[in-house]
């Protein structure tokens, strides 16, 4: 059992979402005593962003890096990714994960009937975090829904998410917020 846990948040101990992915990965953990967890805090270590010269496979440590990168992907059963809001969408380093791990060939192929994923058999939990409230599928959510289509589109289908929203409108509902996330945790 392979655990792979990605943080990207900028805001160290204070973020929300890394306290959330970091309970999911305890709880799992608990579950599957022989789990082997890769960590990628991609705030710390960030992945370089995509270039026409690594896309193209001229830069042979960026390729290296880049197969590291999608295998580490492929071979993970549950991927736990904790998934801060930042203007509407997801980080920029984990977009930049996100453009190494969506390759051709790799995690998903173009057939006559359309692109179909590589890497489905895994599960993908996204720990959530907002400052406003959004709630489902809201037209200014592209993180949540960005994230799940970017797992779809390369075969993950059985996703859960584990939100924290309102975390910017006042401490009580920032509380709340983060407990009732965390109930929904121990229940995993
Ligand atoms: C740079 C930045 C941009 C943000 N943009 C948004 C936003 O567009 N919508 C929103 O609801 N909250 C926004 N927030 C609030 C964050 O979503 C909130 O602080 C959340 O907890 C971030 O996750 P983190 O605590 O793991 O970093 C932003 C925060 C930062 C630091």
């Amino acid at each position: 059992m392979k655990i792979l846990h990605i943080d990207s948040s900028i805001l160290g101990d204070a973020s929300v979402s890394r306290q959330l992915s970091q309970a999911i990965v305890a709880r799992l953990k608990v579950k599957h005593h022989d789990a082997a967890v890769e960590y990628l805090d991609l705030a710390k270590q960030p992945i370089p962003h995509l270039t026409a010269e690594i896309l193209m496979g001229q830069d042979a440590d960026q390729a290296a890096l880049g197969e590291q990168i999608i295998q580490q992907y492929l071979d993970a059963d549950i991927v736990v990714i904790g998934a801060a809001m930042y203007n509407f969408g997801l980080t920029s380093t984990l977009k930049a994960w996100i453009d190494r791990i969506s390759v051709a060939g790799k995690t998903f192929k173009y057939t006559e009937n359309g692109p179909i994923g590589l890497a489905g058999d895994k599960k993908a939990y996204i720990a959530s975090s907002r400052g406003g409230i959004y709630g489902e599928n809201s037209p200014a959510d592209f993180q949540e829904g960005f994230l799940k289509t970017v797992f779809n589109f390369t075969g993950v289908n059985d996703i859960e998410v584990i939100r924290a929203e309102g975390v910017n409108m006042g401490p009580e509902l920032k509380d709340q917020a983060i407990a009732a996330a965390l109930t929904q945790v121990h229940s995993l």
